[in-house]
């Protein structure tokens, strides 16, 4: 895959463009190479099993946190199992493939035994065609887009897979809100999955309730996925999926991932809700909320920006 860089425009005003290693826009939507067209093609034939248990969230809702949680409720709380593979091979990402890694969400998932534990960032669009048919359980977990953002951006700063970003705050800010970004819009992803929410086989959970109580949210998720675990597994699976505690664990904290440079920014970074504050500007805020009252304003998605215990 070349490596490419961003662009500075011509032109009076600072115009920054990042341009992603492989990038390509498929169905509208931007991606890097790590996500090429015939995989996107393949995808949508992915054969869905009735047991599996999706994970679908835009990049930096939280998706580990979630797939840490929803792996060991499936398999009955195997702590030894968690211990012994990183979360990102048990739980494949469907749509990614990095041969470096050997990390081809396909391939691992296809052979893999039930119950499945399956990563996307996709929008309903560009899901499995068989989602609509197939009994599996979608967990779908939205994050505040403030706190999202900001976790993207640093996320941009210390991943290879992005390319060499050397951009700005408020270069990222832009690129966001532009929908310029691997996964494309933010905001179509979003309005696509909310509307599915009253389906039976889809939950959506949101990062700021799990931070809130996440006892109460992985006994609602344990209920949601059918699972009677012992109130004993609950509360280990809860201390478990502690920020803290994932952070120190390798299975769970992706030190070994070779495009990450922990030391610019970990992927298990600060795990708070309201870090935005530190870094929106009041007129970025004020662009985002009228941005989004006109997109998404309507529906109503009750999002939290702050948490009494963390103000
Ligand atoms: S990815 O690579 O897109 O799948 O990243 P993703 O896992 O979705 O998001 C990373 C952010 O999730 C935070 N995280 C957690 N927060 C609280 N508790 C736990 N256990 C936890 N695990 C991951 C992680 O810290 C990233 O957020 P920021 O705000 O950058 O810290």
């Amino acid at each position: 895959m070349g490596e490419k860089d961003q662009e500075q425009c011509e032109g009076a005003e600072k115009t920054y463009r990042h341009i992603l290693p492989g990038e390509h826009v498929y169905e509208d939507v931007l991606f890097f190479g790590y996500t090429p067209a015939d995989i996107l093609d393949a995808v949508k034939d992915f054969q869905v099993r009735n047991d599996d248990v999706i994970i679908a969230t835009y990049p930096k809702a939280g998706t580990t946190w979630l797939q840490e949680i929803a792996w060991l409720i499936m398999h009955d709380g195997d702590f030894d199992g968690a211990y012994r593979k990183p979360v990102y091979f048990r739980s494949p990402f469907l749509e990614f493939k990095d041969k470096v890694l050997n990390e081809v969400g396909l391939d691992i998932a296809n052979p893999m035994a039930s119950p499945r534990v399956i990563k996307s960032h996709l929008p309903v669009k560009l899901m499995p065609k068989q989602i609509q048919e197939k009994d599996c359980k979608i967990i779908v977990l939205f994050r505040n887009p403030k706190d999202l953002c900001v976790s993207y951006y640093h996320f941009y700063r210390s991943s290879s897979s992005f390319g060499k970003f050397t951009g700005t705050w408020e270069d990222f800010f832009d690129m966001f809100m532009e929908g310029h970004v691997d996964h494309g819009s933010w905001f179509d992803y979003t309005k696509s999955w909310w509307e599915l929410r009253d389906r039976s086989n889809v939950k959506i959970v949101f990062y700021e309730d799990m931070k809130e109580d996440l006892h109460r949210e992985v006994t609602e998720i344990c209920k949601f996925l059918d699972k009677d675990l012992s109130g004993d597994l609950l509360t280990r699976i809860v201390e478990h999926c502690q920020f803290e505690s994932m952070k120190r664990n390798p299975m769970t904290n992706h030190l070994d991932v070779y495009s990450i440079n922990a030391k610019v920014s970990p992927l298990l970074r600060k795990g708070t809700v309201g870090d935005w504050k530190t870094h929106f500007t009041v007129a970025q805020n004020e662009r985002f909320d009228k941005f989004y009252n006109d997109i998404l304003g309507g529906l109503d998605i009750p999002f939290k920006y702050t948490l009494e215990m963390n103000s």
